[in-house]
């Protein structure tokens, strides 16, 4: 990876920034038209907000419909991932008795979200234990039909996990689950932009995706993606002029002419939209910079990254390739005081990275984009071996 590519990025230059996990990181060409959209927004905001906003959302709208596989018509923006599964959960229509099926690598603010549910209908969620480390799709897709029983009513996945960075293979189980007449709902926070999409051809009833993140859109840019059949479940969280009496009943139009998904969904008061509408900028940059190759190359670097600390610590790897993300991998390293590494990795070495316990295990997540080089490895591997001991790890299993 070049230089050239970390100049375009507003990244600070002090920090090596090995995170773009956790909120992305925006290239300068598209900062830049996101607020040229804030400008014109401030320049005239009757016009921008009152008159043209319907119109100005299609294009964005249909631009990342037919990046991720989906009806234009059947996608919404929204602020973040977690905004478009709270939709959905607080949407559907769950009773006591009713279980919620997911894994033990869900994203915490979503298992929040889940027991708020919980507390509010008498529903119950159900975790199951995802065999480590992942190796056949089998593994996967035995756990959860093995967790499905008649009282499943909803099975929530994430597509690629935030603790865990791993790609679950969701194909079969969302298609037992549909055939059992349970709600599949994915959290795909990690996956535009990052890997390849077909959300129509994937078949989930609802599947959030954030763009802020590996599509490198401004923060506060998300889709969420309902089936047609499903959409009239929904219920937005803020009630404002998309909503009509009518929404529900079958062919009813939407406020502003599109459906009543869309509307009902898309207008929540006055915010800014200028996030969403950079998407376009966003998808362009990337072809304009063959981010196909640039992502190759990121994929690379991060798994030739990991099999390094592997050969030190001898500690495996939670999945085989086939399961893990290109671009963000957990790394096992040795028993540690997770937050003081953390802690020190960031004030002593300016190295950004998360490090955590999760379960028995202590990771570091190591994402890497375009803007990351070789050599940023390199320091990392060199203070984490100072800090945590990667190569005595090696020698105690050794002598072990
Ligand atoms: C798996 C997963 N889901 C949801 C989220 C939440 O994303 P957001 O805060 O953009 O809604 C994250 C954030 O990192 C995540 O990793």
């Amino acid at each position: 990876m070049s230089d050239n590519l970390a100049s375009q990025f507003l990244l600070r230059e002090d920090v090596t920034f090995l995170n773009h996990g956790s909120f992305g990181a925006c290239p300068r060409p598209v900062f830049e038209t996101y607020q040229a959209f804030q400008l014109e927004l401030e320049r005239e905001p009757v016009d921008f907000l009152g008159r043209r906003l319907t119109d100005t959302m299609r294009e964005p709208r249909h631009v990342l419909a037919a990046e991720v596989g989906s009806g234009p018509e059947d996608l919404v923006g929204v602020i973040n991932a977690t905004t478009g599964l709270n939709i959905v959960a607080h949407s559907l229509p769950l009773q006591a008795g009713d279980e919620i099926l997911t894994t033990d690598h869900e994203y915490s603010a979503l298992e929040k979200t889940w027991a708020q549910v919980c507390r509010r209908t008498g529903a119950e969620v159900k975790v199951v234990k995802v065999p480590l480390p992942l190796e056949e799709e089998s593994q996967f897709v035995d756990t959860i039909l093995a967790g499905m029983t008649e009282r499943t009513r909803v099975l929530f996945l994430s597509h690629i996990t935030s603790p865990t960075a791993l790609l679950f293979p969701l194909e079969a189980v969302i298609a037992e689950a549909r055939r059992r007449n349970i709600w599949t709902v994915i959290d795909g926070a990690h996956t535009p932009g990052h890997i390849d999409l077909d959300l129509d051809a994937l078949g989930a009833d609802f599947y959030a995706g954030n763009c802020h993140k590996w599509m490198m859109a401004p923060k506060g840019s998300a889709f969420l993606h309902a089936r047609p059949e499903v959409q009239g479940l929904l219920t937005p969280l803020v009630i404002s002029h998309g909503w009509t009496e009518q929404s529900k009943q079958p062919g009813a139009k939407g406020a502003f002419g599109n459906s009543p998904f869309i509307d009902e969904i898309e207008v929540q008061g006055t915010r800014d939209p200028a996030a969403w509408l950079t998407i376009p900028s966003a998808l362009a940059f990337r072809r304009e910079n063959d981010w196909r190759s640039v992502a190759r190359r990121c994929s690379e670097l991060a798994e030739e990254t990991l099999e390094r600390v592997v050969e030190r610590t001898g500690l495996a790897p939670l999945g085989s390739s086939a399961f893990r993300a290109p671009q963000m991998v957990a790394i096992p390293i040795p028993p540690c005081d997770a937050p003081a590494i953390h802690k020190t990795l960031f004030e002593k070495h300016r190295i950004e990275i998360p490090v955590f316990k999760w379960q028995d295990r202590h990771i570091a997540r190591l994402s890497v984009q375009g803007y990351n080089v070789r050599g940023q490895m390199d320091s990392l591997i060199a203070a984490l071996d100072e800090l945590v001991g990667l190569s005595d790890q090696a020698a105690s299993a050794a002598t072990a």
